[in-house]
């Protein structure tokens, strides 16, 4: 059977070291984006160099009907769809409660929760055996975030994070007997664009490094590394797992973060 894989959100960061990752593995790759159109052309030649089948596939996960149409146009270039990571998502500025906004929340849960949901809705209906498909392998983009929920003035997206573990500890009981496997992975603070303002502040990195264990953040490859193997028939018996990427996970033994209480932020 040949293995293809999608990443929504695949052409930067996490999702982007996936698919640098997997072109070792012999699956054909769907890189999807929204805005990063050069960064998704780039990987997807870089690929192709490597003698991979690679596509970049536009579509905004906050719209259903960009989610059916990625979905189409990897059936048309690729194939049936056999791997899945659900990469596409946002944080927030740091926010408290009583400054929340309606559109930005509706915005946030739309990418972070339905459309990772609609995503996999798109994928079950071609994996699934009672659908006529083959099976597969289905890995959401957690945080560690969901745990703690999120580090100071990240609570709308530690809930975000929350729906995804939930739904996918279902999703998985839901669709075992169809040959799919579904597991949430949950990364910590991990150096990617979307850390990379708070990475950029010294002491800010200080702060949340004291609250890391192992005592530094992630590095891309170290979340893409579980995720390949947890896509393979290495992790046969593994579905409805929560896997913390996480260095140790999170410890109070740091500063607690005063740059953000001094912003009134904490
Ligand atoms: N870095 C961390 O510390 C960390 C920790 C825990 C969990 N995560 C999760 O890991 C996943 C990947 O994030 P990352 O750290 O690799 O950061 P990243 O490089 O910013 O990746 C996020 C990707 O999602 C894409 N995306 C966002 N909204 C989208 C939309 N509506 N449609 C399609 N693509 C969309 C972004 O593309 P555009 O910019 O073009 O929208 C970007 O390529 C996210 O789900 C994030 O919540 C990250």
């Amino acid at each position: 059977m040949s293995k293809v894989l999608v990443i929504t959100g695949g052409a930067s960061g996490i999702g982007a070291a996936t698919a640098r990752l997997a072109a070792e593995k012999g699956y054909s790759i769907a890189v999807n984006y929204r805005t990063r159109e050069q960064e998704a052309n780039r990987l997807v030649e870089k690929l192709k160099e490597r003698g991979v089948r690679a596509i970049a596939v536009y579509a905004d996960i906050a719209r259903p009907e960009d989610i059916e149409r990625l979905y189409r146009e990897v059936d048309e270039k690729l194939g049936t769809v056999t791997a899945l990571v659900n990469s596409a998502g946002m944080g927030t500025g740091p926010t408290r409660v009583d400054a929340a906004d309606a559109a930005r929340l509706q915005h946030l849960f739309q990418i972070n929760v339905v459309g990772l949901i609609l995503s996999t809705k798109e994928a079950v209906r071609r994996m699934s055996t009672v659908h006529g498909g083959q099976g597969g392998v289905i890995i959401n983009i957690s945080s560690m975030a969901s745990t703690i929920g999120g580090r100071p003035g990240a609570s709308f997206y530690a809930a975000t994070k929350g729906a995804v573990d939930a739904f996918t500890v279902g999703l998985a009981k839901e669709v075992a007997s169809e040959g799919i496997r579904a597991v949430s992975v949950r990364p910590g603070f991990t150096l990617t664009e979307m850390t990379a303002v708070y990475a950029a502040d010294q002491q800010i990195l200080e702060e949340i490094s004291s609250t890391i264990p192992i005592g530094r953040p992630g590095f891309v490859e170290e979340i893409a590394k579980p995720i390949i193997w947890l896509l393979s028939d290495e992790a046969s018996f593994i579905s409805g797992a929560r896997l913390d990427i996480s260095g140790g996970g999170f410890t109070l033994g740091g500063s607690a973060w005063p740059g953000l209480r001094q912003a009134g932020i904490a």
